[in-house]
Formats: C-alpha cells, structure tokens, sequence
C-alpha cells in the first residue's frame, strides 16, 4: 500500500484502530459506530446467518455511513471492512464474495488461509486486503501474494492467537515487508495503540475490548466474565476449535468441561460452528489476555473517546520523560 493510500486512509480517522472483526459478537450496528467515531470497524461475514440477513447488513452500512457523511462532511468517518474466512470449509465463500463485488467494502481482511483471488477482485474496485496471520511462515506466504497489510495475530491475542511475542513478530515481518502492519494481540488501552505506533505499526487491532462494546452481540454474562476475569483466567488451547485459540477458563467450567482435561479436536470446520452442540464460542467464550484492563460496558463513542485520551495522555507522558531525560 502506497504511503498516499495509507494517509489517505488516517486522514479520516481519530486513532490508528481497527475494531477487529469477532465471530458472534460484531454487530452492523457496531461498525457503524466505530466508523462513525473514527475508527475502522468489521465484522465477520459469516455473524450474518444467511446470505439475505447479509446483504441487509452490508446495505444498511453502506447507507448509513454516506448519510453519515453527507450530513456532517467535514466528520472524520472511517471506513468498513468485512472479514473473509478464506478456509475450505468455508460453505458461505462464493456467495459472500459475490456480495463483497455488490457493496465493495473499502477493506476486506482475510483469515484462516491465503488469500486467494479475492485480493485481484477487491484492487480492482479500488479496495484494500489485510491477511491475517499468526506465525512467520504464514506471513511471508501472504506477503508474496499483493495483499496491502498483514495483521500479525500475536501471542495472548483473543480468537485464533498466535504464539509470537509483539516486538519479536513485528521486528521479523519487518525484514521482509514494506507494507502496512497492523499488530494484534492484548491491545486494549489508548497506551497500547501508542505503543503499537511506537513500534512501527500502521494499525492496532482490537478484538477482546470491542466485546464490552454495547452495540455488539455480547450477552450481558459474556461481558460480566470479561469484567471479572484476569489474564490468569485465560486458556490456550486447540481442544475446543482444532486451531489453538485462547478461552476464559470460568465458560469452560459452566459449559461443563473441565479445563485442564480438555483433549484436541480435530482441524478446524467451520460448516461446524453454527450447529447446536458445538459449544466453542457460542458457550465457551473466548477472550485475550487483555482482559485486565477491561472494566465496564459502554457505547463505543464513549470507548473511542476514552482510547484516544490515552493516547494523547501516553505521548505527553512519554515526551515529558524523555525531556527530563535530556
Ligand atoms: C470472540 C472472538 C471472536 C473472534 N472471531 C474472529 C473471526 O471470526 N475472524 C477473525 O479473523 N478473527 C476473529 N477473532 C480474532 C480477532 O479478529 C483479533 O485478531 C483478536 O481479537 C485480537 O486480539 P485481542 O482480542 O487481544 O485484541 C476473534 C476474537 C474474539 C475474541
């Protein structure tokens, strides 16, 4: 991605932030929000049902944010993006990029595989593709394909996490990529999106946070967990997906497992996730390690907000030591 495109991009944001897409908790209305307070907001494709309740969703935020846009032109309104699942048992692919070429979301991100032909299709309405990745031999496969970022899904991260430490993930992907970084993994506060800049990142991805969002799908008791729990209440395991992924250990013990004799399922298949006995994500809830800083529920203007007074408050902190320091 051209360093025009990329400014072009913040140009229209408050803060360097993605609103990471979660499966069963990203609402429409959620991405709306977080355009609409300047930040990029997804959703996974697949949180709407079936390929109908989709087009309504894409619909309605196409609709809204260029309404959005007319009434307030000089608002800083991010763009969308939708979350492609590019694996083969992906049952929804054909459909969902048939409406990806309907509504042209401005970012597409990609996860679970390379991804694919999609990324001719999305340049050729003028889009952008972000391939998520979670070790080095993913991220240099992706990064041979003309994807304009890679999401470095860093260890403690919430969903399908890696297990590569930030500095080290960033530092390695940097010897191989000139693109755009958008770094993932327990970024919870406006420190955090700092620091992600700080260490080179175009883009902070933000999953776990967003789950105290009011306008996502988060049952009340989900978001009760997540207040209450620590990164001592989170597991790392591939006994519940196929793909090691991390969990709040309390979901675990209501849904009747007990969390240190959970065995490995089998890879991935996600024709499986919707089906009433798999309990993973839908009973069993995941989160990252990023949990600590979590302590209530609010809109996401009021979370925006709050991020970005962090922010500021971190490089005035920052800019203060290092004068004294001088
Ligand atoms: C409940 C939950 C569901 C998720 N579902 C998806 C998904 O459908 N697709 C995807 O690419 N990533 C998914 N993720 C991963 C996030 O997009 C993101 O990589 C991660 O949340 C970032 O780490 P953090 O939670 O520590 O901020 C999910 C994460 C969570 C917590």
């Amino acid at each position: 991605m051209s360093t025009n495109t990329l400014s072009r991009i913040t140009e229209q944001m408050t803060l360097p932030v993605i609103a990471a897409p979660m499966f069963l908790i990203s609402s429409p209305e959620m991405v709306i929000e977080c355009c609409k307070s300047g930040i990029i907001g997804s959703f996974p494709l697949l949180n709407a049902r079936t390929a109908d309740i989709l087009d309504d969703w894409m619909k309605r935020i196409t609709e809204e944010l260029e309404a959005a846009k007319s009434k307030e032109p000089e608002r800083r309104i991010a763009p969308w993006a939708v979350n492609l699942i590019v694996h083969k048992t992906n049952t929804r692919y054909d459909s969902d990029v048939e409406l990806i070429k309907k509504y042209q979301p401005p970012i597409v991100i990609t996860s679970l595989g390379a991804p694919g032909p999609v990324v001719e299709l999305v340049h050729q309405y003028g889009g952008l593709v972000f391939s998520d990745v979670s070790n080095l031999t993913h991220a240099r496969k992706a990064a041979q394909t003309c994807v304009d970022g890679l999401i470095l899904v860093s260890h403690g991260a919430g969903g399908h996490a890696g297990a590569i430490n930030p500095f080290a993930f960033m530092g390695a992907v940097r010897e191989f990529w000139d693109g755009a970084i958008i770094l993932a993994g327990c970024i919870t506060s406006g420190q955090d999106v700092f620091a992600a800049a700080a260490l080179g990142a175009d883009f902070a991805y933000m999953g776990t946070r967003f789950i105290a969002a009011s306008e996502g799908f988060a049952s009340e008791e989900y978001q009760n967990m997540l207040i209450e729990s620590t990164s001592d209440d989170i597991i790392y395991t591939d006994a519940l997906s196929g793909v090691k992924a991390n969990f709040l250990i309390q979901s675990i013990r209501n849904a009747g497992l007990d969390p240190d004799k959970l065995e490995k399922k089998e890879a991935v298949n996600l024709s499986q996730l919707n089906k009433p006995d798999n309990k993973a994500w839908k009973d069993i809830w995941s989160a990252g390690q990023g949990v600590n800083a979590i302590k209530r529920v609010m809109p996401v203007a009021s979370l925006v907000e709050e991020l970005c007074q962090e922010y500021k408050q971190a490089e005035v902190s920052l800019m203060a030591r290092s004068s004294k320091n001088l």
